[in-house]
């Protein structure tokens, strides 16, 4: 539709069609026949909102969408269509690993390919937009959302949601935005503007305290990074900033979103974070909060009714103007426009396809590349990968319980609760099932290994708080039957050669909600641990999590560690193909693994302080803890390969830098070992002096190289002056003259050093 038609259509809606326009409810209400009513309509909502709110949340599957969209239509006053909203965030029937795993990739590509793959299943099931990505930055593995981020670093964010957004929408054309009618592309929404990944003591919701610096600086470029790929549409955080909730925060959303970055698309609130500004106390009451966001510039408002219920009134009694509630219903007819709505209100939803995509072969092998792309090895003595013959070729009758102990030296035993664990696709994956997943057991089976598999454990303590969240979980309930469960795992593990211990965080542990005071693997497990590496020291621990835990006992005495995160749909798979050698591990930590939960939020980029200490340093009045060390346990960019890599020393192009220019930074890389491999190689920069703070050092590129034994590459950083901006003291985005060190390595430890002046 033209715009001038489309400003015709606005004119002639009435203004309680407009601000129903910008309602946005759950899905649920237009599924049922009839009316929702009763206990069921939490909201309220009446039959009329119902029926003309803008658009809806929750909702997928083609034939169910296209009847909700024909109803709905009919009904609406204009026959405007609903846009089908819902969180995909790492996938939506086929899914790939959590977002913390696929920062750990430090291959955005990767991220990328999932996101076009969520995209054309979502699509096929009649989907227009997902509420992804969520690029927040993260520094506190307390907060449990940490799992839905790419972790602890703004240059890495910042490519991951560039990919993610251009994975969802495509990439922008000539004219400006991506060409969201295309077939097997949906909008994407950037999320949570802004920084909801900085609550305070990492409890969610909580109230977000940074300086205007490290804002610009550290927080806002990967949403800038967003709006400059073209995402369609951003949220707002739940957070307060400076001590305003975001969906009220007029500089947040017009001066920095609008004027400064430039971005012409829908803004979404959380969900009902209109509402929650009583609750912040900056709103007396609805009508208040309605006027507040709408004058901060929030077009819907997710799941309350302070919009449809207050935007007339206000403006008939003059206290905001008709254009304010116009430019956000216009911003709303423009996406549903760019989707392609007006012309096909059921875009690409169709029941063929949808069975066809969903889950499909290729789908399935990229869910499995990726997964075992993004397993961290954090410890490998020597066990890992395991030898093909470890089991993998024992025939059915060999393997029994009375004969795999005369198979002694080449048994592999798989044991903990996560080896039959098919929930295992994070807390996001709301359209995952079961049914399609493969955990490591059904992995093995598929391999036709057979090796001894025990339980050992349930995955969780007794935990009353998640009890009464009403899951059903796997609890460690009956002390019997406990005993009895680590009784046969010590006996399985005596028989082994080796035991595969696979361990750590239940499904429910991380996401939105679930922020944790001990960031350890559940105590039943640990007993299991401790049960297992007593009767047998070859473990080789398979670490499943949503963030980044306390594991120093475990690090301590298994002979290896991976750490799988939550992999998807082909988890099992995935594992296998790293734990037998398959695939030789690449993925470093996008977030540090901290000593304890007491040193958290701890990130490799903070800044420098007057008293800075250094490992073995004695002195007492230094910026430092008297009874752990200064550094994580694992530190962000680190991880093991099974083959090894020497990087050469640091050669740069030129020992001065212009204003406007740039020098590169080389070093050769090469493979030392007996396996081919890939290698993150990771560039940081450090300022010297600067008219603020700085970091200690920034990671300012980094390249992922594959290599056979023996080989060697060059591998070339170009460092803009740009590449070196900051926010001054002024509040300038500007470089300053002075010295820079630069840092090329396999991790933020990297000592590598090469030093160059701005001059
Ligand atoms: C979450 C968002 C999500 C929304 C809709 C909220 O609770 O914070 O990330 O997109 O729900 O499901």
């Amino acid at each position: 539709m033209e715009q001038q038609k489309l400003l015709e259509l606005l004119q002639d809606m009435s203004l309680s069609e407009k601000a129903e326009q910008l309602l946005q409810i759950g899905g649920f209400y237009l599924e049922k026949e009839g009316v929702v009513t009763g206990p069921e309509n939490l909201a309220g909502y009446t039959q009329e909102e119902i029926e003309q709110a803008g658009t809806v949340l929750g909702s997928i599957g083609a034939e169910k969408l296209k009847a909700i969209q024909k109803n709905y239509m009919e009904k609406q006053p204009h026959h405007i269509p609903l846009i089908f909203m819902t969180d995909i965030i790492n996938g939506y029937r086929t899914v790939f690993p959590i977002p913390l795993a696929q920062g750990c990739s430090f291959d955005p590509e990767l991220a990328r390919k999932g996101a076009e793959i969520a995209a054309r299943e979502s699509a096929a099931a009649g989907l227009h937009l997902t509420f992804s990505p969520m690029v927040d930055l993260v520094r506190d593995a307390r907060w449990g959302r940490v799992m839905e981020s790419t972790g602890e670093d703004t240059w890495l964010n910042r490519q991951f949601a560039r990919a993610v957004v251009e994975g969802y929408q495509g990439e922008k054309t000539k004219d400006g935005g991506a060409d969201l009618k295309k077939k097997g592309k949906i909008a994407a929404c950037v999320k949570h503007y802004a920084a909801y990944g900085a609550p305070i003591a990492g409890r969610d919701y909580n109230t977000v305290e940074l300086s205007e610096r490290t804002l610009r600086d550290d927080y806002l470029p990967s949403y800038r990074e967003a709006v400059e790929a073209g995402v369609a549409m951003v949220m707002t955080s739940f957070n307060t900033l400076d001590r305003i909730p975001s969906s009220g925060n007029k500089k947040l959303m017009r001066e920095i979103l609008r004027e400064e970055m430039g971005f012409r698309g829908v803004v979404i609130s959380d969900w009902a974070a209109i509402e929650e500004m009583l609750n912040h106390g900056i709103a007396a009451d609805r009508k208040e909060a309605a006027r507040l966001a709408i004058e901060a510039g929030v077009d819907i408002d997710m799941c309350t009714t302070c919009y449809c219920r207050n935007l007339e009134q206000l403006v008939q009694e003059g206290v905001i103007s008709e254009a304010l509630v116009d430019e956000a219903v216009l911003r709303i007819l423009e996406l549903k426009n760019r989707l392609g709505l007006f012309e096909n209100p059921y875009k690409d939803a169709d029941e063929q396809e949808e069975k066809e995509l969903i889950l499909c072969k290729e789908h399935r092998e990229e869910a499995r590349k990726a997964a075992a792309d993004t397993f961290v090895l954090l410890k490998n003595e020597g066990i890992l990968p395991l030898e093909k013959s470890c089991g993998e070729n024992l025939s059915r009758e060999n393997s029994s319980r009375e004969n795999f102990s005369q198979e002694k030296g080449k048994t592999v035993a798989y044991i903990g609760p996560h080896v039959e664990n098919r929930q295992i696709t994070g807390a996001w994956s709301m359209f995952a099932r079961e049914e399609d997943t493969v955990s490591i057991a059904d992995a093995l089976k598929e391999r036709g290994i057979h090796a001894p598999v025990a339980r050992g454990s349930a995955i969780l303590d007794n935990n009353r708080t998640l009890e009464a969240l009403g899951e059903a979980l796997d609890y460690q309930k009956d002390a019997q039957q406990a005993k009895a469960l680590l009784e046969e795992a010590v006996s399985v593990a005596k028989e082994a050669d080796t035991v595969v211990l696979a361990i750590g965080e239940h499904r429910v542990q991380s996401g939105e909600a679930a922020s944790r005071a001990q960031i350890e693997v559940p105590e039943c497990q640990m007993e299991l641990f401790r049960a297992v590496q007593a009767v047998n020291p070859n473990v080789a621990v398979v670490l499943f999590t949503g963030r980044p835990l306390d594991i120093r006992e475990i690090s301590q005495k298994a002979k290896a560690v991976l750490v799988v995160w939550q992999p998807g749909t082909e988890g099992g798979n995935a594992i296998l193909n790293v734990l037998y050698g398959d695939v030789n591990p690449s993925a470093k930590l996008a977030m540090s693994f901290p000593w304890c939960t007491g040193q958290v939020p701890v990130f490799y980029n903070e800044m420098h302080t007057g008293r800075p200490y250094k490992e073995g340093m004695t002195d007492k009045y230094l910026s430092r803890y008297l009874d752990i060390p200064n550094k994580p346990l694992y530190p962000f960019g680190y991880g093991l390969s099974y083959t090894s890599f020497e990087i050469s020393p640091v050669k740069l192009s030129s020992d001065t830098i212009q204003k406007g220019e740039s020098l590169t930074a080389s070093v050769t890389v090469k493979n030392t070992g007996n396996m081919s491999g890939r290698e993150v190689v990771q560039l940081y920069v450090q300022d010297h002096a600067a008219s603020v703070a700085r970091p200690v050092r920034e990671l300012k590129g980094a390249q992922k190289i594959g290599l056979e034994p023996g080989e060697e590459k060059e591998v070339v950083f170009t460092i803009t002056e740009e590449m070196l901006a900051f926010t001054n003291i002024d509040m300038e985005f500007t470089s300053e003259a002075g010295k820079y060190s630069v840092y090329i390595g396999s991790s933020s430890e990297a000592d590598n050093e090469g030093v160059f002046e701005l001059v």
